[in-house]
Parts: C-alpha cells; sequence; structure tokens
C-alpha cells in the first residue's frame, strides 16, 4: 500500500499562522510515515520573505512536489516560482510504489494571439485557464506507457463553473480514455468536490487556509479561515483509493456571513473539511 499526503491553497501572504499550519501538516506527514508530500498550488509568494515555508518544507525528511498554482505566479515569472520551489519544470511526473504520478501546470490562458503562462500582467479579469498544446502533447505521452496514473494539477480538469477549470476539459479526457487513471487532484477552489467523468474520479481538495469569497457591491474579498489546516492522506492499493479526510470549525466569518446559505460556491462544497472518500479502483 501506498501513502502520501496532500494539501493545497495554504496562501501563506493571506495567514498570520501559516507557519504553524504548515508545521501541523508536516508533523502528520511525519507520524503517518507518509511516502511523499504533494502541494497543490497557491503556496505562498515566492519572495525572499517566505523563504521559511522552503527551509521547512526541504528539512521535513520527506520528499515533496510542488504544483504551479496561479498565486504562485501572480506577480512572478514562471521562472522565479520555480527557483523559490526547488523545482525544475513546471509540469513533470515521477513514479512511485509502482503508479505514475503527473503534476500538470494548468496556469495558461489562450487567446487569438497564442497560449501565455500566468502572470496576467494586464489584470484581464475572468481569464479561462486552459492546458497547453505543448503539455497536451507531453502528457498523451507520459500516458503511452500502460501504467497506473494519479494526475495532480491545480486548476480543476472537469469543473464547469465560471471558469474555474480549464477550457479545453475534453481535450484532456479525450486523452484519459483507455488509459488506467487512478485519481485526479486539483486544488483552486477552495471548497471541495468530487466527480466521476468516464469512469475517472476527480476530486478537489479544500485550502489548508480558508475559504476565499469575493463580491458584493462595492466588491470585496473575505478570507473565512478554518481553525485547523485542512489536508488529506490518500492510500491506495489494489482494491480501493482511500482519502483521509479531516473536519474543521471556521475561525470567526462562516459562509452565511457572507451570504452563502447553502455552502455551495464556485461549484464546490465551502464546509470547513476536506472530504474523505473511499474509490473503488476500476476493473
Ligand atoms: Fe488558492
Ligand atoms: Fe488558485
Amino acid at each position: 500500500m501506498l501513502r502520501f499526503l496532500v494539501f493545497s491553497d495554504l496562501h501563506l501572504e493571506d495567514c498570520t499562522d501559516g507557519l504553524a499550519r504548515l508545521d501541523t501538516i508536516l508533523r502528520h506527514a511525519q507520524e503517518e510515515q507518509v511516502e511523499f508530500i504533494v502541494s497543490l498550488g497557491d503556496l505562498c509568494f515566492p519572495t525572499d520573505s517566505y523563504s521559511p515555508v522552503m527551509d521547512r518544507l526541504r528539512s521535513c525528511g520527506i520528499p515533496v512536489h510542488h504544483t504551479i498554482g496561479n498565486h504562485d505566479v501572480q506577480d512572478w515569472d514562471i521562472a522565479d516560482s520555480l527557483r523559490f520551489l526547488g523545482k525544475l519544470r513546471p509540469y513533470e511526473a515521477f513514479e512511485a510504489g509502482g503508479y505514475k504520478f503527473i503534476i500538470l501546470d494548468t496556469c495558461y490562458w489562450k487567446s487569438e494571439a497564442g497560449e501565455f503562462h500566468f502572470p496576467n500582467k494586464q489584470r484581464i479579469p475572468s481569464l479561462y485557464p486552459v492546458l497547453p498544446q505543448e503539455q497536451l502533447t507531453w502528457l498523451e505521452q507520459q500516458l503511452s506507457d500502460g501504467k497506473k496514473y494519479i494526475i495532480f494539477s491545480h486548476m480543476s480538469l472537469v469543473n464547469p463553473f465560471a471558469r474555474r477549470g480549464i477550457a479545453n476539459k475534453e481535450d484532456v479526457q479525450k486523452l484519459f480514455a483507455g488509459k488506467d487513471i487512478l485519481l485526479c487532484m486539483n486544488g483552486h477552489d477552495h471548497g471541495s468536490d468530487l466527480k466521476w467523468v468516464n469512469g475517472v474520479p476527480y476530486y478537489t481538495i479544500s485550502s489548508a487556509s480558508q475559504f476565499c469569497w469575493w463580491g458584493g457591491d462595492p466588491p470585496r474579498v473575505e478570507n473565512l479561515f478554518y481553525k485547523d489546516p485542512l489536508h488529506v492522506i490518500v492510500e491506495v492499493d489494489e482494491s480501493e483509493i482511500r482519502i483521509l479526510g479531516m473536519e474543521s470549525e471556521f475561525a470567526a466569518l462562516k459562509p452565511e456571513d457572507v451570504g452563502v446559505y447553502d455552502y455551495r460556491w464556485n461549484g464546490v462544497d465551502v464546509h470547513p473539511i476536506a472530504q474523505s472518500q473511499v474509490l473503488p479502483r476500476k476493473k
């Protein structure tokens, strides 16, 4: 059985207790002796003032695999973010426990002029993220070796709500057809969700820190922090995948305080939980 820990959207720049949150996550990973840790992006701004984040991740004694999130490249080039994270490539694959793990970089958008990586220096609102052609070609190659795959991305590969997921969902799903895709996991939506599409489970993990709400007139942003740093441990064996989640509480403001009464927002569930799930493996 293979076990790994996944967290996402720590957004250290928004938190006063982000390092303590990270310490709690890393302590749990050490106690549970997981094989590796995956960050699904939006970790922190890639500047010297956040270097204690990387110091902790580098010294925790467990390999950490990073996914690029839009806030990791909000005001910086991808090269700056890669340097900060100690990552060689924005998308990559690795193997562990007989499985192949593929980390995508979904922080692109497309216009008539071509495909561009964030940052969105013009601050164009409502950009629709996309998995660019170069990465689709690479992904197709990666999926050609008959292995069992688990896919990580920052943006959802299936969420159709308000341009949260990538625009070219069908292109990716076509590449998955006939392949043994055990699980896809993403962050970015600051809520939780599970969708099955063509026999593939797509799991969205809540932020480790907060439900980030925006709206109102005049427009404003509210960070609704959780008391605990949400994260999951994933166990994979021959018969099933177990996602071991956790529950927390809102520390102060709750969704109803910003007018979200049904706890659904941007296509996800914004209860302060990281959903537990038991997913049967495809036969
Ligand atoms: Fe985020
Ligand atoms: Fe994000």
